[in-house]
């Protein structure tokens, strides 16, 4: 397809990282953009025997094919920024809207501490007071900034170009379903609706120009920050089965809960839905570990994954099987 949008169906780290670098890979796309809300994302990506961790590029850089694009709806930290594309050495094919937002150290600070970090639990980012000040039209945007000047680009033009041309894009959301401003469990949320239709406001993507949504689902749930978790389980309970998790930008230990169908249903439909990536199944299911096809699952793992498209009404086409790229089962045509 085209066009394909990710996005997180849960409280994001649902491993969209990984689904999309495999994407990526998979497709090649000429294209792989990023939205959402900004570096308060962190994306985990193992390839062999290699880790990396993404805040600011989209998670597709692995496709040395790929140009990397940033919206214009997304907030940029200059410094992560600058630190990725030197580590993973893309400063030929890194471009960052004219308009995507700056991150300062006025943002930081104002994140590292206060209502923010202590009531939200936010990421201390910046990202939240950076949209703020783009809310109060005071915010620089990337085209102020000398050291952004040689990424600059107009990427709804770029993305839209490439579909004319009949080429793949691949489009990065970040957070997920309930952590978004407008449809999460507000105030317990991120500071823009990273919902599918949000995602494609960020790099200007118009709704008929969209082809898929796949909606990403861990096989549990699990949760930063504060903010309602319904089923919430124990911190030995977590540990117990194996679920317990610690955050890629933050350090926390992630809260942990069953896989929940009436969420999945909700994301399902807020985000419009054609596909489901399901991930860590091998974490549920650990006799699933590595396998690359549905036939090779075991009858939980399989029921499991049909209670899913049941409950939905979509299919779930990518089951993640392990952290590596390709411990994946890809059941699309
Ligand atoms: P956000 O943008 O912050 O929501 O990040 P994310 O959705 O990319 O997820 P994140 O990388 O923060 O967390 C997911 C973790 O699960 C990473 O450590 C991945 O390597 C790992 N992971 C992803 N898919 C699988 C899978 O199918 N099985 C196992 N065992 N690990 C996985
Ligand atoms: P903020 O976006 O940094 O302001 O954080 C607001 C809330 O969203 C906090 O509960 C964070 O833990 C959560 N959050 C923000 N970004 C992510 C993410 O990428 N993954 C998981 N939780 C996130
Ligand atoms: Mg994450």
């Amino acid at each position: 397809m085209p066009s394909l949008v990710v996005v997180g169906g849960f409280f994001g780290d649902e491993g969209k990282g990984k689904i999309i670098s495999y994407l990526a890979q998979k497709d090649n796309p000429s294209i792989v953009v990023r939205g959402g809300a900004g570096p308060n994302a962190g994306h985990t990506i193992e390839d062999g025997d290699k880790k990396y961790k993404v805040r600011m590029l989209p998670s597709g850089f692995l496709n040395k094919n790929s140009r990397l694009m940033i919206g214009p709806g997304v907030v940029v930290n200059p410094d992560v920024l600058h630190k990725e594309v030197s580590e993973f050495g893309v400063e030929k094919r890194t471009f960052v809207d004219y308009q995507a937002g700056v991150i300062e150290k006025t943002h930081t600070d104002a994140d590292s501490g206060g209502r923010l970090k202590e009531k939200i639990g936010s990421t201390g980012s910046g990202t939240g007071p950076a949209n703020a000040d783009r809310a109060m039209r005071t915010l620089k945007m990337a085209k102020d900034i000398p050291s952004l000047k040689q990424y600059l680009a107009d990427v709804p033009l770029e993305i839209n170009a490439s579909l004319e041309r009949d080429e793949n894009v691949l489009v990065e959301g970040t957070q997920g379903t309930f952590l978004s401003l407008f449809h999460g469990t507000y105030p317990f949320v991120t500071s823009k609706d990273v919902t599918a239709s949000g995602i494609c406001a960020d790099i200007g993507l118009g709704p008929t120009n969209v082809d898929d949504v796949m909606v990403v689902f861990k096989s549990y749930v699990t949760r930063v920050g504060e903010g309602l978790l319904e089923g919430e389980l124990s911190k030995d309970e977590t540990a117990s089965r194996g679920w317990a998790e610690i955050g890629t930008v933050t350090g926390r230990q992630r809260r942990a809960a069953d896989f929940n169908f009436d969420m999945a249903r909700r994301a399902v439909m807020l985000n419009g839905a054609t596909q489901i990536g399901l991930t860590k199944l091998d974490v549920l299911f650990s006799e699933c570990a590595h396998k690359q096809s549905f036939d090779a699952l075991s009858d939980q793992a399989k029921e499991f994954v049909t209670k899913i498209e049941d409950a939905t009404n979509v299919p779930v086409t990518l089951i993640g099987t392990g952290p590596g790229v390709n411990d994946i089962i890809d059941l699309r045509d």
